[in-house]
């Protein structure tokens, strides 16, 4: 089977995050938050105001309050609402300023109910992102700044607004729930707050993109949880449940990570080896996206490797017949490599192995050398259902999935 040269596609996020939450997905968040009836009900970043017309249709009796730093934002909330809601007070104002409290408070004094679809982006650094950081508790965090999603630091922000016991439910991204960037962020979560449940959300479930994003519902008191209910919520909105252990949250706070690891657990226990155990070589390319498209010579990448082929022995020659005369800079596949992408939404069904040929490999791609008694049997195991599906639960990502080497190595073989 053939493996040759395909094109790149690409696409530009929007400055402020603005990806609006579906409105039957803002009455869920709405729906998982249990207690009283809240007094007054925050929004940071309301944009166009799903998430608090969810909250002040199931709390009517509530103050609303909303932020928002774009100017657009009042006149459509104002629209939205109409007469819906009757006490709301909007401040256009950066939600990530360290005195927001001070204005919150000039029109509530006490918040005890709290909504938040954050933007996905990585906001330029400020000095007082990470007083916000340790005044809500995430010190541990503070390890991997300063690129620190805006998720998080809207987290913050609600924590440092809300009453003690008061309730929030946020939208984040998969990287706060699923890297092992922010595993010290779920750390200090999980030990400092109840967090009630987490839900992994479809992928449909904002306008205008297919972010993959996750609901937790945060209750800010002193006692900690010592089990976590996580839910994945299907296309057609039926969900699922397990429980983990905290320990378990703490490495991943998701539903399907955990149900893998669960369904797949008698079969990887039979299978005492991991990957580490008999790999050779296990390394990625060095060309970037960038150098990919304007290099002279064909470069392989995640997208020249088709999902029908995955789990086959492939002919790469149509990017090489012979080694290329490169540096060691170069990682080259050859025959009897195997090849896994590293990045992509279906990076679990791009698996191939070499039967002939060379190339130049993408830094999106691995390629991993073992002996060859084990080659047949590698590639049938990481080609196969069980292999993609625990492929699949590895890799994490809120727009294309990623999968860490450590990951990969740990592969039970
Ligand atoms: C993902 S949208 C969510 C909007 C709305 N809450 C919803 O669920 O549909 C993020 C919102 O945050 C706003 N935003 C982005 N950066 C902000 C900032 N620094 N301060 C306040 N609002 C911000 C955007 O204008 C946008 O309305």
């Amino acid at each position: 089977m053939n493996v040759s040269p395909a094109r790149l596609k690409s696409a530009g996020p929007d400055r402020l995050g603005r990806y609006y939450t579906q409105d039957r997905i803002g009455s869920f968040l709405v729906e998982q938050m249990t207690g009283p009836e809240p007094a007054a009900v925050l929004d940071l970043g309301a944009g166009g105001g799903s998430l608090s017309l969810a909250a002040m249709t199931r709390w009517s009796g509530a103050e609303l309050i909303t932020v928002d730093i774009d100017s657009f934002s009042r006149a459509k909330l104002r629209e939205r609402f109409r007469d819906a809601v009757v006490r709301h007070s909007h401040i256009r104002a950066d939600a990530l300023r360290i005195d927001l409290p001070k204005l919150v408070s000039s029109s509530i004094n006490s918040i005890d109910a709290a909504v938040c679809n954050p933007p996905f982006i990585i906001p330029k650094w400020r000095t007082e992102f990470g007083h916000i950081i340790e005044e809500a508790g995430f010190s541990s965090s503070i390890s991997t700044l300063p690129d620190v999603d805006a998720a998080l630091l809207f987290l913050a922000q609600n924590i440092r607004l809300m009453s003690k016991g008061g309730a929030l439910g946020i939208v984040l991204p998969d990287s706060l729930v699923s890297s092992v960037k922010y595993r010290p962020f779920r750390r200090d979560l999980l030990a400092r707050f109840y967090v009630e449940k987490a839900v992994r959300l479809p992928r449909n479930s904002f306008a205008k993109t297919d972010a993959q994003a996750h609901i937790l519902v945060i209750r800010k008191n002193a006692c900690s949880a010592s089990a976590v209910v996580l839910q994945e919520l299907n296309e057609g909105f039926e969900g699922r449940e397990l429980m983990v252990s905290v320990e378990q949250a703490e490495d991943r706070l998701d539903f399907r990570y955990h149900a893998q690891r669960v369904a797949f657990s008698s079969i990887y226990r039979a299978r005492t080896r991991r990957l580490s155990d008999i790999t050779q070589v296990l390394t990625r390319g060095c060309f970037t996206s960038a150098e990919v498209k304007n290099s002279n010579y064909p470069v392989l990448h995640t997208t020249d490797i088709p999902e029908e082929l995955c789990g086959c022995w492939c002919d790469i020659s149509s990017f090489g017949k012979s080694q290329p005369a490169s540096g060691s800079r170069f990682a080259i596949a050859e025959p009897g490599d195997v090849l896994v992408a590293r990045v992509g939404r279906n990076l679990e069904r791009k698996v191939i192995g070499v039967a002939k040929g060379y190339a130049r490999l993408s830094d999106c791609v691995y390629k991993i050398r073992v002996a060859e008694a084990h080659r047949e049997l590698l590639l049938k195991r990481l080609g196969s259902e069980s292999g993609r599906v625990w492929l699949a639960s590895q890799a994490y990502g809120v727009s294309a999935k990623q999968l860490t080497k450590s990951s990969l190595l740990a592969f039970p073989f």
